[in-house]
């Protein structure tokens, strides 16, 4: 890391990239939208039971290398291995069986389905939202179905969201939407789960639980965090990479990454702890 002289550059640089323990590693992304360079050689990993965090200003490439990892968009150069495959014509469905999950920015969830329907939903391989009533009153064997529905309800009240199941996503809180993306998520008990902007249109408090829910996950999977919210992102991660104009300015530890001077400047000179307070109210939503 420039200037960070504590001692810990080369390792810790050396860290930022790749390790054995990794499980999902990105190295020399680029990804380039209509001549605009929205990845230049990206690189970053996440090893089991971490909780890495992606940060940086509005269009930095953040859901672009999101993207990416989720099989969206194939990039220009670069290559993803997970638990050492590489990943290479994936697509966004066969995640699940490799074992990894998403949200997105947004909430995404489906419209026509009560919330225990949506988390049931997640643990499909192949979902689309015309076909799933379908599928899930159709042609699973009803001792299947309610084993996923017992599952789901499980979920939804571990996440304090089980006075929902029979809701539509329509009729709650964006918070509460936010929330059942999560835990739809959760549903395929995910090795690596990416998030990106869970905290977008949440308020403080929720935020906050929102982190511990993260933090908790620590045990069980690694977590990749796209996030605007310093707040947020500084008391969940392990570690953060920091993107600007396509590129990796910085990665360390909260702590390392705060004091980084180019991470200031990226975010216009504002003091980074207090960024929080003007980013991510971007109405993604
Ligand atoms: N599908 C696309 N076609 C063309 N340009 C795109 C596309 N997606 C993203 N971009 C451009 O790529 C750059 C990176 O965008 P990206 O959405 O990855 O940023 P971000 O860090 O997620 O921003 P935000 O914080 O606003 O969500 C931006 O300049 C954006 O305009
Ligand atoms: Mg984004």
């Amino acid at each position: 890391m420039p200037g960070a002289g504590n001692g810990m550059t080369a390792a810790h640089t050396a860290r930022a990239l790749h390790d054995a323990s990794d499980e999902l590693r990105v190295s020399e992304l680029s990804v380039v939208f209509g001549g605009l360079a929205a990845l230049d050689g990206v690189s970053l990993s996440v090893a089991k039971g971490e909780i890495v965090g992606v940060i940086g200003p509005n269009g930095a490439g953040k859901t672009t290398l999101f993207n990416v990892i989720c099989g969206f968009v194939r990039p220009e150069t670069g290559t993803i291995t997970f638990r050492n495959k590489p990943l290479r014509h994936h697509q966004p469905h066969d995640l699940a069986k490799l074992g990894i999950a998403r949200t997105l920015q947004g909430v995404g969830l489906f419209r026509g389905l009560t919330v225990v329907e949506n988390v049931v939903a997640g643990a499909q391989r192949r979902v689309r939202a015309g076909i799933v009533s379908a599928v899930i009153g159709g042609w699973r064997s009803s001792r299947e179905e309610m084993a996923l529905r017992r599952r789901a309800l499980a979920i939804l009240e571990e996440m304090d969201l089980d006075e929902h199941a029979d809701r539509f996503p329509a009729a709650l809180p964006y918070g509460i939407q936010k929330r059942v993306a999560l835990a739809r998520a959760l549903m395929s008990d995910p090795d690596l789960l990416l998030l990106d902007e869970p905290a977008s249109g949440l308020s403080e408090h929720q935020m906050d639980d929102l982190g511990s829910m993260v933090r908790e996950l620590r045990s069980r999977m690694g977590v990749l965090l796209v996030e605007h919210h310093m707040d947020l992102v500084m008391s969940t991660c392990d570690r953060i990479v920091v993107l600007n104009f396509g590129r990796v300015i910085a990665a360390g530890t909260p702590a390392e990454v705060q004091r980084d001077p180019e991470v200031t400047t990226a975010y216009l000179g504002e003091d980074v702890s207090a960024v929080h307070q003007n980013a991510g109210d971007d109405g993604d939503a």
